[in-house]
């Protein structure tokens, strides 16, 4: 139990080298030169877990929280069997991962698969192909992300180097909630009464709390970060939290971000890193020469400009300094500097940090935006309400149920698999085919919100043909409340080419889109009260899940499915399942 303290390179070389297969550390097989199969045995199992002076019964992979890391090299196949033995229906996610050729290993329940039953296995079997950088897996069930999360590094091949100077070492951070009760209740609840659901107590970084909250002083409950003097360190950034965008920070120093959503971009230099659930960010930590002080506190705290509630607590590492004196014993007992954050809701920092995004867009890293566009839909995204049901009181606004929905469709999980319907052609009674491409009634998005803002109920996909050049305007509401939603498309990248606040403008925006060098990224954040316009080709074939990677709009609807048809040649068409595909 305890935190897992990452050490990338140690366990990355001892991968390499031995192949020990206890806990998870992976046995290796080597399939063909250069590339590898790595075995991955993740069990589900409950394990008592303490922070904040609360012990917890909890569902983990393999007994540890946050859950154990994966790595591997571009190229490789991973082959991972996932063992439920716990009571809850189990699925797992390899955010960012595009599953080309692998969509019945991509693991949202009821869209890809039907969940792990208890008693159970299934193995995720993929090749990652063409990508490499930071991404990180989770559940993607309910709200069993909230202790089901853990790296997953890709490493360029064997002799690639990064686009930057090598680092001396790297090191996840991953973000995380802690919650003394059991979140999984609490979503239950909050369905229930149709009220806003509790928040969680602290966030965490590599499962801890640290220092800043009542009772988690002690040692092991706060990450610390041992550097040398004069170093570059590569910083893997992960926000697995389930519903807080963060601001992060280092006392006193400034970090490079090289590389968003597993894809590297043109550096630059910042004090703060924005990151919202389901995105993850890279940066270089060059650490001083000389330091007077040895000891830096790390920090991060929620962005939110909702009207909900929410846990505003600050969750906080250690970044130490080795020191070969011994004047560090009177610096341990100095206060550590905080550094300084952003307000709660300081959306104008948050734009302009989003704005500095470019892709690096060389010879060795080109890009191919979609100049021009097949499909063009318009979605709106935000909150709404539905009717209390007769004989119950609601705690949702005015007496309804708290609802969220794209282009007013609050979406509902069927009970068994969508890619698996469609691909036997069942779908009838399933799913249908008329997601709208735009709102079926329009409104001032941005401004006072229409009178009626009940939603709509239902499971609908949106249809590609394979290959369609395709641009999705997201365009926030203010419905309930103007907020940033981390908007998530599975089995794809896009380019973010065009943002801005107020209403999507279709006659003046478009001819202000960077078409060059845009950021490209799998999870973006729809800037409160305002749009995103993301491009990209439909040229991996599946039902693709998009949605909020806040939990809690996840769980009200705040999410849709695009189906692209198959190609004509063999890859491009979707395989048949593999024989352990769950049953519902
Ligand atoms: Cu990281 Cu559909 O999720």
């Amino acid at each position: 139990m305890g935190a897992l303290i990452f050490h990338p390179a140690a366990i990355f070389g001892a991968l390499v080298l031995a192949i020990s297969s206890i806990g998870f550390f992976p046995s290796v097989v080597i399939a063909y030169p250069g590339a590898i199969t790595r075995h991955y045995t993740f069990d589900v199992r409950l394990q008592n877990v303490t922070r904040l002076c609360h012990t917890k019964s909890m569902v983990t992979v393999n007994g540890s929280f946050p859950g154990p890391p994966i790595y591997a090299r571009e190229g490789d196949r991973l082959v991972i069997k996932v063992i439920n033995n716990v009571n809850n229906n189990v699925s797992l996610h390899w955010h960012g991962i595009r599953q080309v050729q692998s969509q019945w290993a991509d693991g949202p329940a009821y869209i890809t698969q039907c969940p792990i039953q208890r008693g159970h296995s299934y193995v995720y079997n993929f090749t990652l192909t063409g990508q490499r950088g930071t991404f990180f897996w989770h559940a993607h069930i309910t709200w069993l992300r909230a202790t089901l999360y853990g790296p997953l590094i890709i490493l360029p091949k064997h002799n690639v180097p990064y686009p930057f100077a090598k680092p001396y070492k790297e090191i996840p951070i991953i973000f995380g909630e802690w919650w003394n009760s059991d979140s999984e209740a609490v979503i239950n609840q909050a369905l229930q009464s149709g009220g806003g659901p509790n928040v969680s107590d602290a966030y965490t970084i590599n499962g801890l709390a640290g220092p800043l909250y009542n009772c988690s002083q002690k040692q092991n409950e706060t990450f610390k970060l041992k550097v040398k003097a004069g170093k570059t360190y590569l910083l893997r950034l992960i926000n697995a939290a389930l519903n807080g965008e963060l601001f992060f920070s280092i006392a006193n120093h400034s970090v490079t971000v090289v590389e968003a959503d597993a894809l590297y971009v043109k550096p630059f230099k910042t004090d703060i890193v924005v990151i919202a659930p389901g995105q993850t960010t890279n940066v270089l930590l060059k650490t001083k020469p000389h330091h007077q002080q040895s000891r830096f506190l790390m920090a991060a705290r929620p962005y939110f400009t909702g009207t909900g509630t929410f846990d505003n607590t600050t969750t906080a590492a250690i970044l130490e300094y080795y020191t070969t004196t011994t004047t560090t014993s009177k610096d341990h007992h100095a206060p550590l500097i905080r550094p300084t954050l952003p307000a709660i809701n300081d959306t104008a920092y948050v734009a302009n940090f989003t704005s500095k995004f470019r892709s690096l867009a060389n010879d060795k890293f080109p890009i191919r935006v979609p100049q021009t566009v097949d499909r063009t839909f318009f979605f709106t995204v935000g909150l709404g309400t539905s009717p209390c049901p007769k004989n119950q009181t609601c705690q949702g606004p005015n007496g309804t149920k708290f609802a969220a929905s794209m282009n007013n469709v609050s979406f509902v999980l069927p009970n068994t698999s969508m890619l698996q319907s469609y691909f036997f052609k069942k779908s009838n009674g399933v799913f249908t085919y008329d997601f709208p491409t735009s709102p079926l009634i329009k409104f001032n998005y941005t401004g006072t919100p229409p009178n009626n803002t009940m939603v709509m109920n239902g499971t609908k996909v949106a249809v590609l043909r394979f290959n369609a050049s395709v641009e999705v305007v997201l365009q926030d509401t203010s419905i309930l409340g103007a907020e940033s939603h981390p908007l998530h498309l599975h089995g794809y990248n896009f380019f973010v080419v065009g943002q801005g606040f107020g209403n999507f403008d279709p006659k003046k925006d478009p001819a202000k889109y960077n078409l060059v060098d845009p950021q490209e990224r799998n999870t973006v954040g729809v800037p409160s009260g305002g749009w995103v316009a993301i491009r990209f080709f439909a040229d991996n074939p599946g039902v693709w899940f998009m949605h909020c990677h806040f939990e809690v709009h996840l769980s009200w609807g705040l999410k849709m499915a695009w189906i692209v048809e198959d190609g004509k040649l063999p890859n491009q068409k979707l395989p048949p399942p593999p024989a352990d595909l769950p049953k519902c």
